[in-house]
């Protein structure tokens, strides 16, 4: 398997992706979730980290936990909790956390976790990306020694929380700019990949119908977050984004990605937290990002499901 770091903001779509990544073993190790802020403030990402370790049993027992950035680099906090509640996990009957955050930062635990193993280590970020963005300035050796980030954030086209931007690049812009032009590989998996994969009823009718107290959350979690994207979006159910991204490293066979040269604008105003992706130039040597374009989102589904359904 696959060594990887989770580095996200739970946040109910990224709890379904941790448990994705808990739940295949063949394919991922997970040396350690991170938590940072973002859909809700850091004390409720980290203590939702917790939450997600219990809920995957077994899974989750040894892995640690670290607390990162409780904010920005620069632009002030933003969260969003009309999406994902004002906990980030709006569910009703979730087990306390399986343990407390080491204190060790998030960002020191990259760097030690990555210099461990040069060259081996996938980060997958489902938030924003300030915890990789301070271990990228701590340790400039860092972004040659990750085997990648695969990054879920930004789009090729429009955005969800302003017309131009995606919230993950909208929440810490300056840390998307650090990290992509860092010189690691990136794989970014933004809205344009991951609105193709929707979380309709009888999707979330077959992870009730699973019968485990997994399949029973993420069902639950997914209904509240389909009254939002009902509202604002006028579809059937919400976007899987994070764990379209975790699926990236799981089963890549499923995706098309293209090399691309991507910037992220850093100044405020109407385009601020953009990610202008260039699909028609052509990219850079040095450019070492390549963005999603494809994915067989039934097959992900299926394969979601069966993972989700080997949890308790
Ligand atoms: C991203 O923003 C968050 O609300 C979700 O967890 C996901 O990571 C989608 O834009
Ligand atoms: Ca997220």
């Amino acid at each position: 398997p696959k060594p990887i770091i989770l580095d996200g903001d739970p946040g109910l779509d990224d709890a379904i992706a941790w448990m994705f990544a808990l739940a295949s073993p063949a394919e991922v190790q997970v040396l350690g979730v991170c938590s940072v802020h973002g859909n809700v403030p850091l004390h409720r990402t980290s203590h939702n980290a917790g939450v997600i370790l219990a809920l995957a049993g077994e899974a989750g027992r040894t892995v640690p936990h670290y607390a990162g950035a409780d904010r920005p680099l620069v632009r002030e906090a933003m969260t969003a909790a009309a999406v994902h509640g004002d906990s980030g996990l709006p569910a009703a009957d979730l087990p306390a956390p399986l343990r407390e955050p080491e204190a060790l930062h998030a960002a020191l635990f990259m760097i030690e976790a990555i210099r461990a193993q040069p060259g081996e280590i996938t980060l997958i970020a489902t938030g924003p990306l300030t915890n990789v963005a301070l271990a990228f300035r701590l340790a400039p050796d860092l972004p040659a020694l990750v085997r990648e980030v695969v990054w879920m954030g930004g789009s090729t086209a429009h955005g969800n929380r302003t017309p131009a931007a995606e919230f993950n690049a909208l929440a810490d812009p300056h840390a998307a700019h650090v990290v992509l032009t860092s010189g690691a590989q990136v794989r970014m998996v933004g809205l344009n990949l991951t609105m193709q994969c929707i979380a309709t009823p009888d999707r979330l009718e077959a992870l009730h119908a699973l019968g485990n107290r997994a399949g029973a959350v993420c069902s639950e979690l997914l209904t509240f977050y389909a009254g939002h994207y009902r509202a604002r979006y006028g579809i059937n159910g919400g976007a899987l984004h994070d764990p379209v991204a975790v699926g990236a490293v799981i089963c890549p066979e499923l995706f098309t990605f293209r090399p691309m040269r991507v910037q992220v604008e850093t100044q405020e105003g109407l385009n601020f937290g953009r990610t202008v992706c260039d699909l028609y130039g052509q990219p850079e040597p040095t450019d070492r990002v390549q963005v999603g374009m494809e994915l067989n989102e039934s097959a992900f589904f299926a394969l979601l499901l069966e993972r989700v359904g080997r949890l308790p």
